[in-house]
């Protein structure tokens, strides 16, 4: 198989062929895909992307394949999409006055076909495995990379293994797990229990390993910035806020944003700020003390982002520090009112996804994002991946948090005056 890009790692830049299945370098770290210039100048891939808008093709409906020539230039018959992306960019009034900006647009990642961000990434992914003819995928998981690779290794006939946290993970994403027909392993243990677990039996089954440690997920990952730049009519906003867990989508964002202003696609590249939860935030302590990232024991009720041992946080650190961007983090109380407020705006998101406003609203807060700033957060996944925590939230039962913005249910009996009284009331 011959193909225009090779690996190298981002700790000691040995590399590797671009047909490689490995996901790590002899010396344990991280690869890169590294790919041979575009040879198309700025403005032509600019005409060339949006032209391919009014195309009915899937590969060019698709919000990753789209911009093919900067994500991974693949022959179409191998291409596994849905297609996925094109995901709308809101403007939120009301969510901007709440954080303290003038003006917020946030992206919604959940509106992808299985629910999630992971599915730009794992398009590519479940590619590449096509590519070299593996039958079986496998990811470790708080949730939303099962459901979204369950659905993909189904679309290609493809047998799938997640491995999940026993009990720490929302019931909407197990039971898209268990639907698209993934074998669905829960370890007793945390994610990073899991994700040390999975690396091992895809070594020694011949599997195929699709978490973002695989540098083809983040080269599908990238285009969540390239799309919202097309968003934006290729207009480089100050800032783009997202979410942090196991890092890769921070680390996508950024390689994806570098290589399209190399390619002249984009004039500048924006700040990345990430923030993480408060109870799983080893990189907001790495990034505080300049030392490498120490793992921590992670417990936070944003169970997406519940995670300690980040496997990409190289790759991330690397393209907040080149962005002039930050790390933050905010406590699962900020988490849920940020998602109140996201919610009641129309929008809705999965609680992970919220810290992205409870983030830029401390940020603001603390003067490191001006008032005045050009903002677009990222909201990672949709609402009806955790139902259970909007309802314990409205209801006033989640531990140790206040329900500032509750909308309880109201129980009433089944006749014209209670249900009017309650109506009223
Ligand atoms: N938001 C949501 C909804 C997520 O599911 C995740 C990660 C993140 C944010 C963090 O993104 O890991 O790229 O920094 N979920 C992974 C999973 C870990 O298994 O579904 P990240």
């Amino acid at each position: 198989m011959s193909v225009s890009w090779h690996l190298a790692c981002i700790d000691c830049a040995t590399t590797y062929g671009g047909d490689t299945l490995r996901v790590r370098c002899d010396c344990g770290g991280v690869l890169d895909v590294v790919h041979a210039p575009v040879s198309v100048a700025g403005g032509q891939l600019r005409e060339l992307f949006d032209g391919r808008l009014a195309s009915k093709a899937p590969i060019d409906r698709s919000g990753v394949w789209r911009f093919r020539e900067l994500v991974l230039p693949v022959a179409q018959a191998h291409i596994v999409t849905k297609p996925e992306g094109n995901t709308n960019l809101y403007d939120a009034p009301s969510v901007a006055a709440w954080v303290g900006v003038g003006a917020l647009r946030l992206k919604h990642e959940g509106e992808n076909p299985s629910g999630s961000f992971k599915d730009r990434g794992m398009t590519a992914g479940v590619t590449m495995a096509r590519l070299h003819g593996m039958r079986v995928v496998a990811c470790a998981s708080t949730g939303n990379t099962s459901a979204s690779m369950a659905a993909y290794a189904a679309q290609a006939s493809m047998g799938a293994v997640v491995f999940i946290p026993d009990g720490k993970i929302a019931f909407g994403k197990l039971s898209q797990a268990l639907a698209y027909g993934a074998k669905t392993i829960q370890i007793r243990g945390d994610f990073d229990a899991a994700m040390r677990l999975v690396e091992e039996v895809c070594d020694a089954e011949g599997i195929y390993l699709v978490n973002s440690i695989n540098p083809f997920r983040v080269e599908g990952q990238k285009a969540i910035g390239l799309e919202l730049m097309q968003d934006l009519d290729w207009n480089v906003p100050d800032w783009i806020v997202l979410p942090g867990g196991n890092l890769g989508n921070s680390a996508a964002l950024w390689k994806g944003l570098s290589e399209a202003h190399a390619a002249g696609l984009i004039d500048r590249v924006p700040r990345i700020a990430v923030v993480q939860a408060a109870g799983a935030n080893p990189l907001v302590r790495a990034w505080t003390t300049g030392a490498p990232l120490e793992p921590v024991a992670a417990e936070t009720l944003a169970t997406a982002i519940r995670i300690g041992n980040p496997v990409s946080w190289k790759k991330s650190l690397r393209g907040v520090v080149a962005s002039g961007g930050v790390v933050t983090d905010v406590t699962d109380q900020e988490i849920v009112d940020a998602k109140a407020i996201v919610d009641r705006a129309g929008i809705a998101a999965e609680p992970a996804s919220c810290a992205t406003v409870a983030g830029l609203k401390k940020l603001v807060s603390a003067g490191v994002i001006a008032p005045d700033a050009t903002v677009c957060g990222v909201l990672t996944g949709h609402v009806l991946k955790d139902p259970g925590t909007v309802v314990d939230y409205h209801r006033g039962e989640l531990p140790g948090i206040l329900s500032t913005y509750a909308n309880p249910p109201v129980v009433c009996d089944a006749d014209l005056p209670s249900v009017l009284a309650a109506l009223r009331g």
